[in-house]
C-alpha cells in the first residue's frame, strides 16, 4: 500500500496552497514531513507561474511543532541533524522568489510557531493559539524562534513568550504585529487566497525584489539597505514598467484616472 503524504499541494495558477497532512498528530513536524516539504517548496520554487504559497495544516492545528516522540529516540547528533533540516526548510522559505502566507489554524506551537514566522504574513483563525512550549521540555526554539520572534516583537516580548512557555492568542498576536489578519475559521484558505490574488496581480519581479529589501535590508546597516534598495529599483526599471508608466499617463489624459 502506499504511504500517505504527509505534506499535499495543489496548484492553481498563481497560488499553490501547502497543507500539512499529519492531522492525527496534530501536524507534528518529522524529519520526513520536512524532507517532502522542502521537495513540494522546490518545485514550486522553480515554477516561473506560482507567485504565491500558502501553507496550512489539516484539522485543528496548523502544527503543534516538532515530533516529540521522534525526539525521544535522538542522541544529540541526530537532534543536530534534525535542526540542520528545520533550518534549512526555514531559511529557504523566507527565500524563496515567491509570497509565502501562513494560514494558521488552532495551535502553532514551537517549530510550527517558527514555520509560521519563516514566512511573509500570518493569517490566523480566531481561535488559533500560538507559543513556544519547547522551555517545558528544558530546551529553546532551535529553528529561528529566538531570531525571527525577536525581529517582529522586540527584545523583551520575545523574551517573555520564550521563557513563559505561554500560549498566545491570535488577538494578541495581531497587536503584537505577529499576525497580519484574523479571519473565521472557515475563510481561512478563501481570505489567503484572496490576500495572496490582491498582491499576485503585480509584477512577480517587483512583489519578490520587494520582499529581499525587506528582508536582507533590515539585517544590515542603513546605508547599506538604502544602497541595495537602490540596486532592485534600477534593476526594475525595464521595458515592462515603461508600458505601465505610458499606459498610466494615457489614461490620466482620457480622464479615466482622476
Ligand atoms: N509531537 C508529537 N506528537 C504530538 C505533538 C508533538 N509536538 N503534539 C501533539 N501530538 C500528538 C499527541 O501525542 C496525540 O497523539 P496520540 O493520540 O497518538 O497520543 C495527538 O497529537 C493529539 O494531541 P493531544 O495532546 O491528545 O491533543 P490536545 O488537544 O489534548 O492537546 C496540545 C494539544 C497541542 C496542547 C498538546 O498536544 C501539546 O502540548 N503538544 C506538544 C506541544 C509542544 O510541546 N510542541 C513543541 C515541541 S518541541
Amino acid at each position: 500500500m502506499d504511504q500517505i503524504s504527509m505534506v499535499e499541494v495543489n496548484v492553481e495558477v498563481p497560488i499553490a496552497a501547502i497543507i500539512l497532512n499529519r492531522e492525527q498528530k496534530l501536524n507534528a513536524l518529522n524529519t520526513n514531513l520536512y524532507l517532502e516539504l522542502y521537495d513540494i517548496l522546490r518545485q514550486l520554487e522553480n515554477n516561473k507561474e506560482v507567485c504565491a504559497i500558502i501553507i496550512t495544516g489539516r484539522g485543528k492545528a496548523f502544527s503543534a511543532g516538532a515530533d516529540i516522540y521522534e525526539f525521544y529516540n535522538m542522541d544529540q547528533q541526530k537532534f543536530a541533524e534534525f535542526l540542520k533540516i528545520a533550518r534549512m526548510v526555514y531559511d529557504f522559505i523566507e527565500n524563496m522568489n515567491k509570497l509565502v502566507i501562513s494560514a494558521v489554524n488552532g495551535y502553532c506551537l514551537g517549530g510550527g510557531f517558527e514555520l509560521a514566522l519563516a514566512g511573509d504574513f500570518i493569517i490566523a483563525t480566531k481561535d488559533a493559539l500560538f507559543g513556544f512550549p519547547e522551555i517545558r521540555l528544558g530546551l529553546i526554539p532551535g529553528s529561528g524562534g529566538t531570531q525571527r520572534l525577536t525581529r517582529i516583537v522586540g527584545r523583551n516580548k520575545a523574551k517573555e513568550i520564550i521563557l513563559s512557555g505561554r500560549f498566545i492568542t491570535a488577538e494578541e498576536a495581531e497587536m503584537l504585529n505577529i499576525v497580519n489578519k484574523i479571519v473565521n475559521n472557515e475563510a481561512l484558505l478563501e481570505e489567503a487566497k484572496k490576500l495572496a490574488s490582491d498582491i499576485c496581480k503585480f509584477s512577480y519581479n517587483a512583489i519578490y525584489k520587494a520582499k529581499r529589501a525587506i528582508n536582507e535590508g533590515i539585517e544590515s546597516p542603513i546605508s547599506t539597505s538604502l544602497s541595495f534598495e537602490i540596486e532592485l529599483a534600477i534593476n526594475l526599471f525595464n521595458h515592462d514598467v515603461k508600458k505601465k508608466i505610458e499606459s498610466f499617463i494615457y489614461k490620466k489624459k482620457e480622464g479615466r484616472i482622476t
